[in-house]
């Protein structure tokens, strides 16, 4: 169900195929698994937890990884073109993770290349293993997702995250979603009205004071600064959100905090010792989730 496949959105799989992949995750130990197989690591913007954590378990399955960081250090800097990058990876590798700033880039790559392209974020589009992260993390913490009542905080706009966890989300029959945010940093016009169409209860506000005490899920996000068209724009909305310690204290007994991190300040810092803090336990997933994704394209099961 997943050997050879792209993983572009999150969309392209249902919930299933998830729940298959985060069994898979649940028991997968390091081994021999992938030995003789390669994966290249195509990174076109920064990243810290996504490249390392597909780094990390390929190796910890006995595979070996090739890649780059940052255009500068590979012939693009040389006027090479995306599509002839990506030939070349895919005569070298097994299966190519890419991160770019453009949308629709990784569906460019998997045009182009034979071998599985996985998606590790286009732009403000699709991020669609870090929403995999984030489900995961969800029923291993609370047991379940059915039901839920989730908190999406922060910048629903340009936040690839965001996006992606709020169309998995959908899948897993949750009772209501919270949009927390600015009004210029609420969801795109295509999201909302996917969000209409699923029929999945939701409710736009600004007030996260409100709406703490309500759930089961708080998944707080970034500014996307760098994905901002106009730099006055962010200004306007830098610091206009924050996950205070006095706001998380009110929080149900037993809900959780996720962040796909990096943070910066939307999250004050004594919030990392409270009891709801996930986020860091949300970030050790990223390996066991990334290894059963791995391990389930490139050898089936
Ligand atoms: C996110 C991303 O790159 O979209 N980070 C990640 O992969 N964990 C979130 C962000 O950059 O804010």
């Amino acid at each position: 169900m997943f050997r050879g496949r792209d993983v572009l959105s999150i969309l392209d799989f249902s919930a299933s195929e998830l729940e298959h992949l985060f069994r898979k995750a649940s028991t997968i130990r390091q081994g021999n698994g992938l030995r003789g197989k390669i994966l290249a690591t195509a990174f076109f913007e920064p990243s810290t937890r996504t490249r390392l954590s597909f780094e990390t378990a390929m190796l910890k399955l006995g595979g070996s990884v090739i890649g780059f960081g940052g255009e500068e250090a590979t012939s693009l800097a040389k006027g090479e073109n995306l599509a002839d990058t990506i030939r070349m990876l895919d005569a070298y590798a097994d299966a190519i993770v890419i991160r770019h700033p453009l949308e629709g880039a990784a569906k460019l790559a998997a045009e182009v290349a034979e071998v599985p392209v996985i998606n590790g974020g286009d732009g403000k589009q699709h991020h669609p293993t870090q929403a995999m992260v984030d489900l995961y993390t969800i029923r291993k913490e609370m047991g379940r997702i059915e039901g839920l009542r989730v908190a999406l905080v922060g910048d629903l706009r340009y936040g690839r995250a965001a996006t992606s966890f709020l169309y998995g989300l959908c899948k897993f029959g949750v009772e209501k979603l919270f949009l927390v945010s600015p009004p210029s940093l609420r969801p795109r016009e295509e999201v909302l009205e996917f969000l209409r169409s699923s029929g999945v209860e939701h409710e736009l506000t600004e007030d996260l004071g409100r709406v703490v005490g309500e759930v089961e899920v708080m998944y707080v996000t970034r500014i996307q600064k760098e994905r901002f068209p106009d730099p006055s724009e962010f200004e306007k909305v830098k610091g206009s959100y924050k996950l205070t310690v006095e706001l998380a204290e009110r929080m149900k007994e037993g809900a959780i905090i996720l962040h796909p991190l990096p943070k910066v300040d939307e999250i004050e810092l004594g919030v990392d010792e409270n009891e709801h803090a996930r986020y860091f336990q949300q970030a050790a997933y990223a390996v066991p989730v990334r290894m059963a994704l791995l391990s389930l394209i490139l050898k089936g099961g």
